[in-house]
C-alpha cells in the first residue's frame, strides 16, 4: 500500500525538521503512542494503541531514520507486532520545502501488513492509515509549534558559549521576541546587557527580533500591535524586559499570539485564554509593579475605560531578578515604583480579602520595602538595596495576586484614564487621598 500526500506547516524548516527527530514530539503526535523511548541518535522503540478498521491492537516495535539531509529530507522507517493482531510495517520518505509562510511537508508511505490486518482490506487499512496521519499532523503542528526541539542528528553542532548557559527551553532554532520599552532598551544597552542576553543567543543560532514598546501605560493599540509582532515572527519565546508596562504587554502578547484574535476578545474574562500560547520570560527592571509574578495584566481599551487581561495562563514560566538592571532607574522613578510596590504589600494585607497566610509574602515584602527604599533612591548604585527591593516588589506582586489591592489602585487607574500620570505617583497619592 502507497499513500502520498502533502502537509503545510506554518512552522520554519529548521524547526519542522528538528521536531521530526524529537521523541518527545514525535510522542506527543503519534495517535495512541503510550511510549516512545530514544535508544540511540536514530533509533527508537514505541508501543502504540491504534484501530485499523475494526482490529484494535497495541503495537510494539522499533522506528529507524535513515538518508538524513537537515533540514530538507529523511526517511522514517518501523516494524511493529500487533500480537494477534498481525504487524505492520514500512517507511516513509519526508521532504521539507521551505515556503513564505511555512514549510511545505510531502511524505510518501510506503506500508505492508500481516496476520489479522491482512484480511481488513486494503481500502480501510488505506483510510485508516490517512485519518492516522491527518490525526498526526494536527498534533504535530501544534505540539512543534510549543515545542524547543532538540538539535536535529545530522545537523552541524553548534558551539554555545560557556557564558551562555541557558535554561533547557531555550533552543537554537527557536525565533525570540524580546520586548521592551525605549527607555529601558538604552539603559541595558549603555549597561551592556542587552549584548550579554541578546549576542550569545543569536550566536546560538537563535533569531531575535526586538520590540520596542511605548513606556506608557499600556493602550489596546499598544497590546494589538506587539501580538502581532509576535504573531508575525512565529516567536517561540517572549523575552519581556522592563517594567510594569513592557512586562504585561509582553504577557499578553504571548499567551494570546498563537491565536488569530485580537487580544482584546480575552479581556475581562472574554473568550477563555488559550491552551497554546508562547512560553515567556520575565525580567523586571524597576522595583515596583510586581508584574513578573501577577496573573493580571492591565491596558486601556479603545473606548478609554481601565479593562485587564487575567489569568495564571498569562504568568512566566521563568522570573529573572538581578538588581544591576535597575541602578540607572533615575531617584524619582525608584521613588514611585518603590511606592507603588510598598501600596500593593499594604493594601494586599488590609483589604477584606487579607488573609494569614498571603500575610507571609506581604509583611515579608513591606519589611524589606520599608528597609531598602530610602537607601535605593539616595544610592543608586546600592546593589544591596536594589536587590531587596526587587525581591519585596515580586512578593508584593504575589501578595496582590492573591489578595488584590484596594483604594489607591481604583484611584491611580481612574487617574491614569484622563491624564498620563506615572502609575507609581498616582499609586502613591492615593492612600493620602483616601
Ligand atoms: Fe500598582
Amino acid at each position: 500500500m502507497k499513500i502520498a500526500d502533502t502537509v503545510h506547516l506554518p512552522l520554519p524548516r529548521q524547526r519542522v525538521f528538528a521536531a521530526l527527530n524529537d521523541a518527545d514530539v514525535l510522542r506527543r503526535s503519534i495517535p495512541g503512542c503510550e511510549s516512545l523511548e530514544q535508544v540511540s541518535e536514530t533509533e527508537f522503540e514505541a508501543t502504540v494503541a491504534a484501530k485499523i478498521g475494526p482490529v484494535r491492537a497495541k503495537f510494539m516495535g522499533s522506528v529507524q531514520l535513515s538518508d538524513l539531509n537537515p533540514p530538507e529530507s529523511y526517511t522514517i522507517s518501523g516494524e511493529g507486532k500487533g500480537g494477534a493482531a498481525g504487524f505492520a510495517k514500512g517507511g516513509a520518505r519526508v521532504t521539507l520545502t521551505e515556503e513564505d509562510d511555512g514549510t511545505r511537508l510531502d511524505y510518501e508511505v510506503d506500508a505492508q501488513v500481516g496476520g489479522k490486518l491482512a484480511q481488513v482490506g486494503a481500502r480501510l487499512i488505506e483510510g485508516s492509515t490517512r485519518k492516522l496521519a491527518g490525526e498526526f499532523f494536527s498534533a504535530f503542528e501544534s505540539v512543534a509549534g510549543q515545542a524547543a526541539p532538540q538539535t536535529a542528528p545530522g545537523a552541524a553542532p553548534v558551539d554555545v558559549p560557556a557564558a551562555a548557559a541557558k535554561p533547557a527551553a531555550l533552543d537554537v532554532d527557536v525565533p525570540i521576541v524580546l520586548a521592551t520599552a525605549v527607555a529601558v532598551l538604552a539603559a541595558l544597552h549603555e549597561l551592556g546587557i542587552t549584548g550579554k542576553v541578546i549576542d550569545p543567543l543569536r550566536e546560538a543560532g537563535a533569531a531575535v527580533e526586538i520590540f520596542v514598546a511605548s513606556a506608557r501605560e499600556p493602550k489596546e493599540h499598544d497590546v494589538e500591535v506587539a501580538t502581532d509582532f509576535v504573531r508575525s515572527n512565529r516567536a517561540g519565546l517572549v523575552i519581556a524586559f522592563g517594567g510594569g508596562s513592557a512586562m504585561d504587554i509582553g504577557k499578553m502578547a504571548a499567551t494570546v499570539a498563537r491565536t488569530d484574535q485580537p487580544a482584546a476578545d480575552f479581556a475581562m474574562d472574554g473568550d477563555p485564554l488559550p491552551m497554546d500560547r508562547v512560553p515567556k520570560i520575565c525580567i523586571p527592571t524597576t522595583a515596583g509593579t510586581g508584574s513578573e509574578l501577577s496573573s493580571t495584566n492591565i491596558f486601556t481599551a479603545a473606548n478609554g475605560k481601565k479593562v485587564w487581561i487575567w489569568g495564571s495562563e498569562t504568568k512566566p514560566e521563568r522570573v529573572i531578578l538581578d538588581p544591576r538592571l535597575t541602578v540607572t532607574l533615575p531617584p524619582h522613578l525608584t521613588a514611585w515604583t518603590g511606592l507603588d510596590a510598598f501600596v500593593h504589600a499594604l493594601e494586599s494585607s488590609t483589604n477584606r480579602h487579607r488573609h494569614g497566610a498571603n500575610d507571609l509574602y506581604s509583611h515579608h515584602a513591606l519589611g524589606l520595602i520599608t528597609g531598602a527604599l530610602e537607601a535605593a533612591v539616595a544610592e543608586p548604585g546600592n546593589l544591596e538595596a536594589r536587590g531587596a527591593m526587587l525581591l519585596g516588589s515580586a512578593y508584593a506582586g504575589m501578595a496582590i495576586d492573591n489578595c488584590s489591592a484596594g483604594m489607591a489602585h481604583n484611584i491611580s487607574h481612574s487617574l491614569a484614564a484622563v491624564a498620563p500620570v506615572h502609575h507609581g505617583l498616582a499609586t502613591a497619592l492615593g492612600p493620602v487621598d483616601s
